[in-house]
């Protein structure tokens, strides 16, 4: 895996930021795969801004969210479409059939995940797949684990990823114990990965995934098998 080392928070939105851009001007069409989590909110600050002052575009771009929460509404503050609406979404050219997210109210969230899938292939699949990675080393909702999955299913989130985003809650039993995450296999079909990690937190699962290891406790060791994956991080290694 590349790993570009930069010097903080705000050098590793503007790089991501930059490698989204060279994208979207050489192929204004691409499919981008997005994530959620404090991490990549600096990236979305980012296009924002360029798409305020020089003019990207994301009128033909598609775009989609790795998870969400299950059962959650889309308009909880909480949900995945909330914040990506929020930060990106709401801000730039995009067009709204062009986004996909996950739904958290699906009635059947198995014929979602399904369904989910099924417009990951109608798209052509993923051109650049923005990652974060939580403090146990989970990539989307793949938690560690005695085996993975492939494909986007329902996912049981562990206790510590429950803890880590009780703070976003106001009351622990309003934080969602499930929730719908595109698979190992759905994210590394995707023809370029950037995965963003930032803080000490983090160092743990990065320093692990570098060792080049590849074990299903940390689901983010399996991006070792990507060929064109890259870390962007403010962590000296
Ligand atoms: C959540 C998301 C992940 C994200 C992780 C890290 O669990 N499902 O996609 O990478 O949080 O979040 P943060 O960037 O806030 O550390």
């Amino acid at each position: 895996m590349k790993v570009i080392q930069c010097k903080d928070y705000d050098a590793v939105s503007q790089q991501a930021a930059n490698e989204v851009e060279a994208l979207l001007r050489q192929r204004p069409d691409a499919v981008l795969g997005l994530a959620t989590g404090s991490t990549p909110i600096g990236l979305y600050e980012a296009l924002v801004e360029r798409h305020r002052q020089n003019g990207l575009d994301f009128s033909r771009v598609t775009t989609f969210n790795l998870d969400e929460y299950y059962p959650i509404s889309p308009q909880n503050d909480q949900s995945y479409h909330f914040f990506m609406w929020k930060h990106l979404f709401g801000s730039v050219n995009i067009d709204p059939q062009r986004v996909h997210i996950p739904k958290g109210d699906a009635e059947d969230p198995d014929a979602a995940c399904l369904a989910y899938e099924e417009a990951l292939a109608a798209a052509g699949g993923i051109d650049l797949q923005i990652l974060g990675i939580g403090n146990n080393g989970h990539i989307a909702f793949n938690e560690p684990a005695e085996y993975l999955r492939a494909a986007t299913h329902r996912a049981q989130l562990t206790e510590d990823t429950i803890e880590a985003n009780a703070r976003f809650f106001d009351r622990p039993e309003d934080v969602p114990r499930e929730a719908i995450s595109m698979g190992m296999g759905s994210i590394l079909k995707a023809r370029r990965i950037l995965l963003l990690a930032c803080g000490e937190k983090k160092r743990r699962a990065v320093e692990e995934m570098l060792s080049g290891k590849i074990t299903t406790q940390l689901p983010a060791s399996f991006l070792n098998l990507h060929p064109d994956a890259i870390l962007i991080t403010d962590l000296e290694l």
